[in-house]
């Protein structure tokens, strides 16, 4: 199955969020910089994309202070 097949219990499906950030589903890591995996308790996280959270890398809400026209957003 390909990913982002629904059927397949082992796709990763990511999904932009305009403004916002970037909602990745599925059984996948996130590394730092150095290789080393930043634990996520759940199977859904938000990466940050506006780089303004304080809890990088993941979304803290803060992209929806920054009120940045959707079109800046995604450059
Ligand atoms: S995208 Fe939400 S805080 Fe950056």
């Amino acid at each position: 199955m390909a990913a982002g097949d629904s059927a397949d219990p082992d796709a990763v499906s990511l999904t932009s969020c305009p403004g916002g950030p970037l909602l990745v589903r599925g059984d996948f890591e996130v590394q730092a910089d150095d290789g080393t995996v930043i634990p996520k308790n759940r199977e859904t996280v938000a990466l940050c994309r506006c780089t303004g959270s304080k809890i990088k890398p993941w979304c803290d809400g803060t992209h929806k202070l920054l009120k940045r026209p959707a079109a800046e957003a995604e450059e």
